[in-house]
C-alpha cells in the first residue's frame, strides 16, 4: 500500500474550525462560553465533519485585545473552566478523531504578565531582558499595526525611563527573543500543551515575533531572525513527531517560503495564504476572476511537507493590507463602504453573508471555490450556518459574537441576562431567528448542509491536500476554472464570479477518450469530454461545479 497521499501528514487534508471558547456555548450560563460547552457540542463538530478544532486564546487574560493579551501561560481563563475541563475536551475530541490545536501567543504579553511586572521595576531587575528596552526610539518611522489607536511602536515606562517595544498595543510589551531564556520560556510553554494533547499551535503574528527591531545588535541576536522559528519546529518535532506550526505571516509569497523554511521544510508547517484571501474579494468585487487567477498563479512552489491555509474570514479584520490602494477602494465600495465597516485604513469588519447581501448562490459559490483550491481549508464558527456581524459594534469585536445554536433566547448559547453575555447577539436579518444552527440540522437545503457536503467531499478528495494546481484557459473573465491533481486522482472545478449565467469551454489536458467526469456537488451525473478533451459546460450566475476525474478503469469512487 502507498502511504503517501492519503493521510501520512494529516494536516494536509484537515478541516480547521477555529472557535473562541469564550463565545461558542455557555454550559453553566454565566454568559461566559467554556470547555463544558464546548464539549457538549463536540458532536455537532463531528457532524460537521471537520478534523481539527484551533482554540483561540483561553489563557488568563485581562481581555484587552481578546485574549491575545496573555497574562500567564501555564493557565486557564477561570471563566471557561479548569485543567480537567481542558484535558477532558482534549480527550473527547480525540475519541471522535478530531485533533485541537491552540494560539501561542508568543511576540507580546499582557502587561500584567509577572515578567513584565518584574521587567519594569527597575532596570537591572532579571526579567529586565525578557522584553525590548531602548533609552529613545530609534529614528525612522516604523509601522504601528493599529494606526487608529497607537501613533508609535515604542511606550515611555516612566518607573525607569526607557521605552519599551510594542508593535501591537501598549499594553501588549513584545517578548526578547535574542534572550536565550525567553527561548527556553517559548519552548517550554510549547511542550507543556503538547503533555496535555494538543497537536500543535497556531502561531500568532509571526513576523512581529522575529522581526529583529531594537534587538538588531543585542547578545544573542540571531543572525537569521528564521533559525528561532526553525528551532521551534525542530523542538516540537523531537517532543511530538505529527505537531503543527500554522502560522500567521501576512506576507507576499516569496517571503512566505523562507518561512516555511524553503527546500527544508524546517519552518513553519503550514501558512494561512493572505494573498489570495484578499485577491478572492477584489475578485468578488469586481464579478471577475482574475485578480484571484494571478494571486493563485503566483504561489510559489513549496515543499511536499508543507501546505497552504486557505480561508475566506477569521477573527479579525477583513485586511486588504497587501492590494493597492486603488483596488482596496473597490472593495470597500462593494462590501464595507460605510466608514463606520472599516478599521485601520485597511479592514472591514463584517463578515461574508454581510457584504454579500446574504445572497445563498454566492455564498456558497465562495466556500465551494475556498474548499476546490489546492490546500487545506479552515473555518471561523458560525461561518457554517452563515452567521453575520453585529452591525452595531465598529470595531473587529463585531464578528466575534456568540456562536447562534437555536432561534430561542441568546441564540441558545446560553441561559444568562442578556446584558451578562460575552458579547451581544446580532439583532437584525442574521439574528438567531433567521440564523441558527439547530433549524438549519433539519434542512437539507441550508448552508450548513451544503458545508457538510463541501467538508466531506473535500475530505474523501486528498488531491486538495496533496495535489497540484492547473488553470485551465477559457473564455470567460468572471470564471475559474481549474484541476486539482495527485496521487490520488484529479478534480475540475468551475466557479462562475458574477451574477451572469455563462458557458465556459475548455480543453482537459491529457484527457484519455474514455476519461469520465463525475459530477460531486449537485446531481452525481457524469459527463464525457469531447474529441481532444473540449468541454462546454454551462453555469448559472455565481454557479460552482466540482467533478472527479475518472480515468477508464478507475475504481475510485465518483
Ligand atoms: C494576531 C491576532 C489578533 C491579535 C494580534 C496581536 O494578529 O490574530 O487578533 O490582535 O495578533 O496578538
Amino acid at each position: 500500500m502507498r502511504i503517501t497521499d492519503t493521510s501520512d501528514l494529516w494536516w494536509k487534508t484537515a478541516v480547521v474550525y477555529c472557535l473562541d471558547v469564550e463565545t461558542f456555548m455557555d454550559w453553566n450560563d454565566d454568559g461566559v462560553g467554556d470547555f463544558e460547552g464546548l464539549a457538549h457540542r463536540m458532536d455537532y463538530l463531528n457532524e460537521l465533519g471537520i478534523t481539527c478544532l484551533w482554540l483561540m486564546p483561553f489563557y488568563p487574560s485581562p481581555g484587552r485585545d481578546d485574549g491575545y493579551d496573555v497574562s500567564e501561560y501555564y493557565g486557564i481563563d477561570e471563566r471557561l473552566g479548569n485543567f480537567g475541563d481542558f484535558v477532558e475536551m482534549i480527550r473527547m475530541a480525540r475519541d471522535r478523531g478530531i485533533r485541537v490545536i491552540i494560539d501561542l501567543v508568543v511576540n507580546h504579553t499582557s502587561d500584567e504578565h509577572p515578567w513584565f511586572v518584574q521587567s519594569r521595576s527597575s532596570r537591572d531587575n532579571p526579567y529586565r531582558d525578557y522584553y525590548v528596552w531602548r533609552d529613545t526610539p530609534p529614528r525612522g518611522k516604523q509601522d504601528v499595526v493599529f494606526p487608529d489607536v497607537e501613533d508609535s511602536v515604542w511606550e515611555l515606562d516612566e518607573t525607569t525611563g526607557q521605552y519599551y517595544l510594542h508593535h501591537f498595543y501598549s499594553f501588549q510589551p513584545d517578548l526578547n527573543v535574542t534572550n536565550p531564556k525567553v527561548r527556553d520560556e517559548v519552548a517550554k510553554i510549547m511542550g507543556f500543551w503538547l503533555e496535555l494533547g494538543v497537536s500543535g499551535f497556531r502561531v500568532d503574528a509571526v513576523p512581529f515575533l522575529i522581526d529583529p527591531t531594537g534587538v538588531e545588535h543585542a547578545e544573542g541576536a540571531l543572525e537569521d531572525p528564521l533559525d528561532f522559528l526553525k528551532s521551534l519546529r525542530a523542538f516540537l518535532g523531537r517532543r511530538s513527531g505529527d505537531a503543527i506550526m500554522l502560522g500567521e505571516a501576512n506576507l507576499p509569497h516569496r517571503e512566505q517560503v523562507r518561512y516555511f523554511g524553503g527546500r527544508d521544510a524546517d519552518g513553519l508547517t503550514m501558512q494561512f495564504d493572505f494573498i489570495a484571501m484578499q485577491n478572492l474579494y477584489l475578485s468578488l468585487a469586481r464579478g471577475d476572476a482574475r485578480p484571484l487567477t494571478k494571486a493563485l498563479r503566483g504561489r510559489p512552489r513549496i515543499a511536499v511537507e508543507a501546505q497552504w491555509a486557505n480561508f475566506v474570514r477569521n477573527h479579525d479584520e477583513l485586511t486588504l493590507d497587501k492590494l493597492s490602494d486603488e483596488e482596496r477602494q473597490e472593495v470597500f465600495a462593494a462590501f464595507g463602504p460605510e466608514p463606520q465597516q472599516q478599521v485601520y485604513g485597511r479592514g472591514i469588519v463584517r463578515r461574508l453573508p454581510g457584504m454579500l447581501g446574504g445572497d445563498p448562490r454566492r455564498i456558497r459559490m465562495v466556500y465551494s471555490l475556498m474548499f476546490s483550491l489546492p490546500g487545506t481549508p479552515v473555518l471561523f464558527y458560525g461561518e457554517e450556518i452563515g452567521m453575520g456581524e453585529d452591525t452595531r459594534v465598529h470595531d473587529r469585536t463585531s464578528v466575534r459574537t456568540p456562536m447562534q445554536w437555536t432561534n430561542g433566547p441568546n441564540g441558545g448559547f446560553s441561559n444568562a441576562d442578556p446584558g451578562a453575555l460575552a458579547a451581544a447577539i446580532p439583532d437584525d436579518g442574521f439574528s438567531p431567528a433567521h440564523v441558527n444552527a439547530s433549524e438549519q440540522r433539519h434542512d437539507p437545503d441550508s448552508l450548513l448542509h451544503f458545508m457538510k457536503l463541501l467538508i466531506h467531499r473535500y475530505r474523501a478528495s486528498a488531491e486538495l491536500g496533496w495535489g497540484e494546481l492547473e488553470i485551465l484557459r477559457q473564455g470567460s473573465a468572471s470564471v475559474l476554472v481549474h484541476t486539482v491533481s495527485g496521487g490520488e486522482g484529479r478534480m475540475l472545478a468551475l466557479h462562475n464570479l458574477a451574477g451572469d449565467p455563462v458557458t465556459t469551454s475548455f480543453v482537459l489536458p491529457d484527457s484519455g477518450p474514455d476519461d469520465v467526469l463525475v459530477d460531486l456537488l449537485v446531481d452525481g451525473r457524469t459527463l464525457t469530454p469531447g474529441e481532444g478533451g473540449k468541454l462546454s459546460i454551462p453555469l448559472d450566475g455565481y454557479g460552482y461545479r466540482w467533478f472527479r476525474v475518472l480515468p477508464t478503469g478507475s475504481k475510485r469512487l465518483g
